[in-house]
């Protein structure tokens, strides 16, 4: 096979990438300054993903259509192009692109398993099994389990024929193999019984991985990898952790569905690995993590247990907190989200407290916690850090009134994804163009809308367009849990990205889930985040719901989300390059089916057409502008 590039290059290039994204300005650099930076940026970032795709199509696509042509050249050259890729080591690496790598390290998997080659199939399993719980247990809240565990249990019986390095992997895909989202419990592939067996299988691979003198292997990588010999130990401690973690969290989803987990059949088994960690705490060999993090778990697992009382427990929570706020700011920020995000979510679970104390507490908490996260998220101006702001968005929803945290969520994104929130300003700055002349020319057209009938829109056309401006601000709020995929826009994204994508309408209801549902007003901001990937006419897009009454403002968010995407010159790679005209042309195209009549009707009026002209043009600029100098955005275009 003939590579037009190198196999480091890919990662060259995305390293490259995210020097770029890093982008950073203030008000003193001017408009004029930022903007031409920000053009050169999107040119290079051209540059970059054409590259980037050349690399897929020759290193991946090639054998993914034609498996029998891979030749022990090209699996070694695909090693390198996964190596260069990789940060960090053992449990702690990431990888910036997983789900290249896992696309990779699969062709791989299936030429070494093909010619029988124990040792390099047992690393591309558990290479395989990292990529793809990086990509799905981080990203999709119905996340239940790896298909990587059968593969590895299969292998189980030949643990001692393979190396010091490669028992090191196996075991490592043993120790994340009771990985699970809280939805993924409902999904009936899971059962407790998952991570009991993990736990001793893990036992019963410790034991024969010691047998084993560590020295002398004969795979040079096992030194080069970092594997130390406590290894096994340490795996061991990972898994138990993990174990706990997942039964607290089956607990907590077994209260939210009104259930009482069958606490008394799993207390020999959980009791037997709590009692290890703790001789472990006692014994100074806290072999994974941060202290604090493990006395946390040990306490909630201690409350679900009925070991201690609610009120020990959150006055341990309150002790952790105080613990925390003597460590350095970044890794203080780390554990203050845990820690804050269970005090409050087991507040509200398991206090008893009324919901007006609940709120107020919660209020407290926050109000201690967000300045520092803010300016903290404001110095990291990181991609990778942005679950830390997205445990407090949950920590937010637990207050009931929406307009209470509202504001709260959208301070937090604006640090999280600037690519997200200026797309998220764009669709509303369009939707505003569109709406003013619906409102104008036809009010009747949004009877029903948050329960409002006609006579009521017609006598509150601002009160209208305030509410449209927040469904507007968030329909994609879904999106700021997978910004790390969404901002992939240096290649084109995989069918699997596209899959979890897919999830983010839904995730608009997994954070509100407790908000009063009463409020028309936040209905309306939640059915169009739920609906506005949907069609118009309901027979495609996602997810498959029904309508609701709110359906005219979803229809002009659509038409809006999707004039943005086309025409992003300044933030994306890909952009069609059309002009308003042209894409007016494709909607009425879709008209009735994707689209909604009225609003595809509403571009035909020239002031809509001038208006989002000025929108894709130097009204853009004018928002990448604002919202790159100042980190905000500005209320009129
Ligand atoms: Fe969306
Ligand atoms: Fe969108």
């Amino acid at each position: 096979m003939e590579y037009t590039y190198q196999p480091e290059e890919y990662a060259k290039q995305l390293a490259e990438y995210y020097e770029l994204e890093k982008l950073s300005f203030s008000p003193e650099d001017g408009r004029e300054h930022i903007i031409a930076k920000l053009e050169e940026r999107s040119v290079k970032k051209r540059v970059i993903a054409d590259t980037a795709n050349t690399m897929i199509r020759e290193y991946i696509e090639t054998f993914e259509k034609d498996p029998e042509a891979v030749t022990a050249e090209d699996a070694e050259k695909l090693d390198s192009f996964i190596r260069a890729m990789q940060t960090g080591q053992g449990l702690n690496s990431r990888c910036p692109d997983p789900a290249i790598m896992l696309r990779a390290q699969r062709i791989r998997k299936d030429y070494y398993e093909k010619n029988g080659d124990l040792e390099e199939t047992v690393g591309c399993i558990n290479n395989c099994n990292h990529y793809y719980l990086q990509l799905f247990a981080m990203h999709s809240s119905t996340f239940s389990g790896t298909p990587y565990r059968e593969e590895a249990l299969s292998l189980k019986d030949r643990f001692t024929e393979l190396s010091a390095y490669r028992r090191a992997q196996f075991m490592t895909v043993v120790a994340r193999m009771t990985a699970v989202q809280m939805r993924g419990f409902d999904s009936g592939d899971f059962s407790m019984d998952r991570v009991w067996e993990a736990c001793s299988l893990q036992e019963e691979l410790a034991e024969a991985d010691r047998a084993f003198p560590p020295a002398g292997d004969p795979d040079p990588r096992a030194e080069a990898s970092g594997v130390p010999p406590y290894y096994a130990d340490m795996l061991l401690q990972n898994c138990e952790i993990q174990a706990v973690n997942t039964f607290c969290d089956y607990c907590v989803h077994e209260k939210d569905r009104g259930r009482i987990p069958d606490i008394g059949s799993m207390r020999p088994k959980i009791s037997h690995i709590l009692d290890r960690l703790r001789s472990d705490v006692e014994n100074g060999r806290n072999l994974v993590g941060i202290p604090i993090h493990m006395e946390l778990l040990l306490a909630m697992a201690d409350l679900h247990l009925g070991n201690i009382t609610k009120e020990e427990f959150f006055e341990k929570c309150d002790q952790f907190r105080h613990d925390a706020l003597a460590l350095d700011p970044r890794l203080q920020l780390i554990i203050l989200s845990d820690v804050d995000n269970t005090y409050l979510t087991y507040l509200y679970k398991y206090s008893g407290l009324e919901p007006e104390k609940i709120n107020s507490l919660c209020r407290a908490r926050l109000d201690e916690s967000l300045p520092r996260l803010l300016q903290t998220a404001k110095l990291a101006n990181d991609i990778h850090f942005n679950a830390i702001p997205m445990k407090y968005v949950t920590c937010a929803s637990y207050i009931s009134r929406f307009s209470d945290f509202a504001g709260t969520v959208l301070d937090l994104s604006v640090y999280s994804d600037k690519a997200l929130f200026i797309h998220t300003a764009m669709v509303r700055e369009m939707s505003r163009a569109i709406f003013d002349h619906l409102i104008d020319e036809d009010p009747g057209f949004f009877t029903g809308v948050a329960g409002r009938d006609a006579e009521y829109i017609r006598d509150h056309k601002e009160e209208m367009r305030a509410l449209l401006d927040d469904c507007c601000m968030y329909h994609d709020l879904g999106k700021f849990w997978m910004t790390d995929i969404t901002d992939n826009s240096m290649r084109r994204l995989t069918d699997e990205e596209f899959s979890l994508i897919k999830e983010h309408p839904l995730r608009f209801d997994d954070v509100y889930a407790r908000t009063d549902r009463s409020d028309e007003r936040f209905m309306c901001i939640r059915d169009c985040a739920l609906t506005h990937h949907l069609w118009h006419d309901g027979t495609r897009g996602y997810p498959a719901v029904p309508q609701t009454k709110n359906r005219p403002f979803a229809d002009i968010i659509a038409i809006a989300d999707g004039m943005d995407a086309a025409t992003d010159f300044l933030g994306r790679p890909y952009n069609s390059g059309k002009n308003v005209d042209q894409l007016t042309e494709e909607f009425r195209a879709g008209s009735g089916t994707r689209y909604g009549p009225e609003a595809v009707a509403a571009l035909s009026d020239r002031k809509v057409r001038d208006r989002l002209d000025y929108l894709i043009n130097e009204g853009r600029k004018e928002i990448y502008y604002r919202i790159y100098a100042f980190n905000e955005l500005p209320d009129i275009i």
